[in-house]
C-alpha cells in the first residue's frame, strides 16, 4: 500500500461562487515532506480540506493511498489522513483536553490501555503532558494549536496534513514541533508562512497563488529564485 496523495485537475468553487482552486495537479510520494506556501487567500486551506473529504472537488479527482476520496472510502481515508485545521477551535470540542486527544483512538476501537498510552504520548510529543485535565476552551491559542496537533498524532496517521502548525507557537514550542516533524518518517503536506521552517525541514516546496500552483520543486531552488518569491508575496528566509 502506497500512502500517497494524488490530485488530478482539481478545481473548487465555494457555494457563493468564489473560485478557490483552479486545475490543481499534485502528487506526493510515500514519506515525502512537502511545504505548501503562498499568500493569504491563495487556497492552501481549501486544498487541504479536500484531502480528508471535508470539501469535494467541483472538477477533478483526489486520491489518497490509491483510493478516491468518496463517501464510501471516507472512514479509511480519515484514518490515514491526520488533518490539523488552521484554527484549533475547529478541532477541539470536548471540554477536557485529554478527551479531545483520546477521541480519535477511542473511535478506532482500540483497547482502553492503548487509547490511554497514545493520548499520553501525543500530549508529551507537543509538550502538553500537564494539560490533560485542563479545559480546552480556556487555553491560549498557541496551547490550543498544540492540543489540536496532539489530537491528530494520537491517531498515528499515515499522512500528516498541517495547516500553519507553527503560526501561533512560541519559539520553544515551534522548535520542538520542528524537531518532532523532522523525526517522523511520514508523508506530510504542511501549509505555512514560516519560511525558515520550510528551508530547514522540507525538501520540496509548492507555491500556490490565486488558487493555482505556480511553482513546485526542490526547496533550495525555489528559495533562491527571488523574482519568483517576490511575485507571490514571499520572502527568502
Ligand atoms: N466558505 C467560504 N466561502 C467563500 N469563499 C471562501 C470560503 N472559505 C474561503 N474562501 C475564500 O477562498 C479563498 C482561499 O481561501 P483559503 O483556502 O482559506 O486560503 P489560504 O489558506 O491560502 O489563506 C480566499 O479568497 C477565501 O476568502
Ligand atoms: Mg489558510
Amino acid at each position: 500500500m502506497h500512502h500517497t496523495v494524488e490530485i488530478e485537475n482539481l478545481s473548487f468553487q465555494y457555494p457563493d461562487g468564489h473560485q478557490a482552486l483552479r486545475n490543481i495537479s499534485l502528487h506526493i510520494g510515500p514519506d515525502e515532506k512537502v511545504a505548501l506556501v503562498g499568500p493569504n487567500g491563495a487556497g492552501k486551506s481549501t486544498l487541504m480540506l479536500h484531502l480528508n473529504g471535508l470539501l469535494r472537488p467541483s472538477e477533478g479527482e483526489v486520491c489518497v493511498g490509491g483510493l478516491p476520496v468518496t463517501d464510501e472510502n471516507l472512514g479509511q481515508i480519515r484514518a490515514w489522513v491526520g488533518l490539523v485545521f488552521q484554527n484549533p477551535d475547529d478541532q477541539l470540542f470536548n471540554p477536557r483536553v485529554f478527551d479531545d486527544v483520546a477521541f480519535g483512538p477511542l473511535h478506532m476501537n482500540l483497547p482502553e490501555e492503548e487509547v490511554r498510552r497514545r493520548s499520553v504520548e501525543a500530549l508529551a510529543a507537543v509538550g502538553m503532558e500537564n494539560y490533560a485535565d485542563r479545559i480546552s476552551h480556556h487555553l491560549s491559542i498557541g496551547e490550543k494549536k498544540r492540543i489540536a496537533i496532539a489530537t491528530v498524532l494520537s491517531m498515528d496517521p499515515k499522512i500528516l496534513v498541517l495547516d500553519e502548525p507553527t503560526a501561533m507557537l512560541d519559539p520553544r514550542s515551534r522548535r520542538s514541533l520542528i524537531n518532532l516533524l523532522r523525526e517522523m518518517e511520514r508523508t506530510m503536506l504542511v501549509a505555512t508562512h514560516d519560511m525558515r521552517m520550510v528551508e530547514e525541514l522540507f525538501p520540496r516546496t509548492v507555491i500556490l497563488d490565486g488558487g493555482q500552483i505556480v511553482a513546485d520543486g526542490p526547496t533550495h531552488q525555489i528559495l533562491n529564485d527571488e523574482p519568483l518569491l517576490e511575485a507571490h508575496g514571499l520572502e527568502k528566509p
